[in-house]
């Protein structure tokens, strides 16, 4: 705004603008406020993975075909359905915690809610506040958001998880239009209209082989009463007294 000149004689001139915002001023009555609204500062990289499952086992075959995804031969979508409790939830985060450093530019994480679904402007909201922006609500509309959040991830290698989504409808709004990133879904649903119109990965999560199962079991045994001595030890004798096998 150097052309001062044409706006001088008017009490009120506020003029805050970002990078790339112009304003090309002729006449002008009263105050002039321009704001760029709700893009905060510069973008962030968020890191919004929830802790790896400490002692898990198996799924070897799972994680292969979870591999191609984001990579140049393979999709950009997986969707990972199965019976509650299976262990979906755990596999994603698994996953998504050994290619983290693939996606330079962030990994965004969010509970869909399962049988109580977050509504997808919420989900929306939360991912923009991750990337920068400060007043994401400022958008009312849900197709607004959506198409910010893609501007905003296009381009960039950022890893998305969707985790328990309860349908299609709370889903296809959060998809990044770019093929750098990659996202994973889970739900107790097939999630078929998604997967189909990403021609995403397909994973139905069958029970744990019995060796993994067992070795499972084993490990989170020894977890417990290794917890369980400490604890005892701590309020009698002591933890200088015990010996962990
Ligand atoms: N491969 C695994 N190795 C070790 N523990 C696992 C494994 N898979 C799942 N678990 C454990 O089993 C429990 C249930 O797993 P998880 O929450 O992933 O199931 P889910 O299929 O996502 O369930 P829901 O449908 O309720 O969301 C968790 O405590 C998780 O840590
Ligand atoms: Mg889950």
């Amino acid at each position: 705004m150097g052309e001062a000149g044409a706006v001088e004689s008017f009490p009120v001139i506020n003029l805050s603008y970002g990078a790339g915002t112009a304003a090309q001023v002729g006449t002008v009555h009263g105050g002039l406020h321009v704001s760029t609204g709700k893009v905060g500062g510069p973008s962030t990289q968020p890191r919004q993975l929830p802790a790896d499952v400490a002692q898990f086992t198996g799924r070897a075959a799972e994680l292969r075909r979870l591999d191609l995804l984001g990579t140049s031969a393979g999709p950009s979508v997986a969707v990972i359905s199965g019976l509650p409790g299976i262990g979906k939830s755990a596999l994603a985060v698994r996953w998504a915690h050994s290619v983290a450093d693939r996606f330079s530019d962030g990994q965004l994480f969010a509970d869909l809610g399962g049988d109580e679904p977050a509504a997808a402007a919420t989900t929306l909201s939360a991912f923009l506040r991750a990337l920068g922006v400060s007043r994401p609500d400022e958008w009312t509309d849900v197709a607004e958001r959506a198409a910010h959040l893609r501007t905003l991830l296009s381009g960039r290698r950022v890893l998305m998880v969707l985790d328990n989504a309860h349908s299609a409808e709370q889903v296809r709004p959060l998809l990044p239009g770019s093929d750098t990133c990659a996202v994973v879904v889970t739900s107790r649903s097939q999630l078929t209209s998604v997967a189909v119109q990403a021609a995403a990965v397909r994973i139905t999560l069958e029970p744990l082989s019995m060796t993994s199962a067992s070795s499972c079991f084993r490990v989170r045994s020894v977890a417990v009463s290794r917890r369980r001595r400490r604890r005892r030890c701590g309020s009698s004798t002591g933890a200088e007294g015990c010996r962990w096998p």
